[in-house]
């Protein structure tokens, strides 16, 4: 068969969603498999067998990131794709795992018809993406490109106060791979969207040229506990009406600044949390993002202006801690002008995107020429189990990267 044929086997790839799917299941259509916990250890043990059934050589490194090695023809470097399988805790079936299995499902294709790269392929599975039980986000990439020490991130310590390199060991993922395992001729990550343009505007094929930086911080707000109904307004130290007050803040400041400014207070626990006590302590968290470097520094600036007028007039101490700061990325034009070409080769229309959410492949654009492929999500729905992708799109979106692939490590 002439490689310019060559098409992924949809099957193949819907059934390995289906069972990835099933590790975690929230019962309802989610998925909750934190990094490092039971769940994830389950889904890496089934990523891994099928790996090693396709016949790559599986090598884990120190921080648990999972290469499925393919030889090339020669020994050149690599040409990699991948992503991750950890999910938020109301994850969907689709974020990460679909870039993680249409990697197996091009080797499935390649091995099916014989065909041999001149560079060798490796799918990547990326320790804890997500950033939700340990962050910073993006940590595995991050460590792989050397944007983090080893001995840092496996102090990191999760939300729930396990310590990152004991979680490793324990799940059987603290392996002794090289890191990094090589240096890629190029990395393509194909990723669901995760936001309404595709489904919205149309087009099928996101060819995601940049993407967002993202800043997150803790903010720890200590006022005083007091009676509900015996302190006058005008006395009161309420660290739940600041934290209102610093939720209300961020919105607005995204709604004036406009642009690709978005701002979120996802997380947010008051002491002693009881309805007739003023609330102690705040705790939350604050997520910024925007596309332009210096747009997001006047978000932060605004921001630490406002929560220090805030604390001074409310007599309450406020705190910030750094989570995950990040700047905006550009992502290898050449790459992306591959994705595009093979695209539109396949048939289908392509348009250029930005990347709103975080993505492996902003690390990897440290070490080597990267670009994303993004295909729809219905309703611009993630982060919920509700999160779908047709069939035809998921299989559209996998064979624009078995060619691009095949294009990077040509015959
Ligand atoms: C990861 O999904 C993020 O963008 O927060
Ligand atoms: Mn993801
Ligand atoms: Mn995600």
């Amino acid at each position: 068969m002439h490689t310019e044929q060559l098409r992924i086997d949809p099957a193949d790839l819907l059934q390995r969603l289906q069972v990835l799917g099933r590790v975690g299941d929230t019962g309802d259509g989610g998925c909750c498999r934190l990094a490092l916990t039971d769940a994830d250890r389950t889904g890496r043990d089934l990523v891994c067998r099928w790996m090693r059934e396709l016949g790559l050589r599986v090598q884990v490194d120190p921080v648990g990131n999972i290469f499925g090695w393919r030889d090339g023809l020669e020994d050149l470097p690599p040409v990699m794709t991948g992503s991750h399988i950890d999910t938020v805790a109301t994850g969907g079936r689709y974020d990460g795992n679909y870039g993680v299995l249409a990697g197996l499902t091009v080797v499935q294709a390649l091995n099916k018809a014989g065909i041999s790269t001149r560079h060798p392929l490796v799918v990547a599975v990326f320790t804890n993406e997500e950033g939700v039980r340990f962050q910073p986000d993006m940590l595995g990439s991050l460590v792989y490109v050397g944007g983090l020490s080893l001995a840092e991130a496996h102090a990191t310590r999760a939300i729930d106060g396990a310590v990152l390199a004991d979680e490793l060991q324990r799940i059987g993922y603290l392996g002794t791979a090289p890191l990094p395992l090589a240096r890629p001729k190029a990395f393509v990550e194909l990723h669901i969207e995760q936001g309404p343009v595709l489904d919205a505007e149309g087009g099928l094929i996101g060819v995601v040229h940049d993407l967002q930086g993202i800043s997150w911080q803790a903010l720890s707000i200590t006022g005083q506990s007091n009676h509900a109904g015996t302190t006058p307004m005008r006395l009161r130290h309420d660290a739940g009406h600041c934290a209102a007050a610093i939720a209300c803040f961020v919105r607005r400041l995204a709604d004036e600044m406009g642009g690709s400014q978005v701002a979120t207070v996802g997380t947010l626990t008051l002491h002693p949390n009881l309805i007739n006590v003023i609330a102690r302590r705040a705790e939350l968290t604050v997520d910024l993002r925007n596309t332009d470097e210096a747009l997001l520094q006047q978000a932060e600036q605004r921001l630490a202006a406002f929560i220090a007028e805030l604390a001074a007039a409310e007599g309450v101490r406020i705190g910030s801690r750094p989570l995950a700061r990040f700047t905006p990325v550009q992502f290898d034009a050449g790459v992306a002008e591959r994705i595009a070409g093979q695209a539109r080769r396949l048939g289908y229309d392509a348009r250029a995107m930005t990347s709103g959410a975080g993505h492996d492949a902003q690390m990897m654009a440290r070490l080597c020429p990267t670009a994303m492929i993004f295909v729809p999500s219905v309703n611009g729905i993630s982060h919920n189990p509700a999160e779908h992708t047709a069939p035809e799109h998921l299989a559209a979106g996998a064979n624009v990267l078995l060619h691009t692939l095949l294009e990077l490590a040509a015959r």
